[in-house]
């Protein structure tokens, strides 16, 4: 029997280790192991773009454990708004109140165009990135939030193809139509594909 390769995921974030888990065993990649990061461990996301900051993630994880690693970075870009809050979602958010600020700003504007954007990267031991995808989810922004499932900016995005918000479907179908899930499915292939599964 093949030793499980051990793959460790820069984010302390317990829940998105495990959505990526179960995406992962429902695409059948069942041999490699993923770990996440040690207690405390954080990075200066000061990178320019979503990639940069999966990057910089993986990597400082990479050479801190000597180990292959890898990061997601996602956010939401807004057409009317020059593709603001993109790498700064997470901050702008503040507790919702981003999310009424951006319904607010779009009430004058009649391009309502807009995706979530998901990076992931892989890093090898020495911290070079041996893999990386980025994948977006194209929708329109809400007039109002609706919708009780999901997190962050969920309320607000349409998915113009069902005509509800990604906070009004199941868990389930968000994790079959996101940014993330696309971006895990490319993942997986190259799991697969690099012998490391
Ligand atoms: P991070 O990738 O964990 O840094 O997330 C960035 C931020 O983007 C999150 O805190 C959310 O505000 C937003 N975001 C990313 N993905 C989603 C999503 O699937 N739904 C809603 N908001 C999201």
């Amino acid at each position: 029997m093949t030793k499980k390769t051990t793959i460790y995921f820069a984010s302390s974030n317990k829940n998105k280790l495990n959505e990526i888990k179960s995406i992962l065993r429902r695409l059948q990649v069942s041999s490699c192991k993923l770990q996440g990061a040690p207690e405390g461990f954080s990075v200066n996301e000061n990178g320019k773009t979503f990639v940069e900051n999966a990057y910089k993630k993986a990597s400082a994880l990479s050479k801190k454990l000597s180990c292959t690693s890898f990061a997601d970075d996602s956010g939401i870009e807004i057409k009317a708004l020059d593709g603001k809050p993109g790498i700064k979602s997470s901050r702008f958010f503040r507790n919702g109140k981003g999310m009424y600020e951006i319904v607010k700003k779009l009430r004058t504007k009649k391009n309502r165009k807009c995706c979530f954007t998901c990076a992931l990267v892989v890093t090898n031991e020495k911290g070079q990135i041996i893999f990386k995808t980025k994948k977006s989810w194209h929708g329109k922004i809400a007039d109002k939030p609706k919708g009780k499932h999901g997190f962050g900016y969920d309320p607000i995005f349409i998915i113009p193809k069902l005509n509800k918000t990604s906070a009004e479907i199941s868990p389930k179908l968000k994790n079959k139509l996101s940014h993330r899930a696309m971006a895990i499915r490319e993942f997986a292939k190259w799991l697969k594909t690099s012998g490391k599964r």
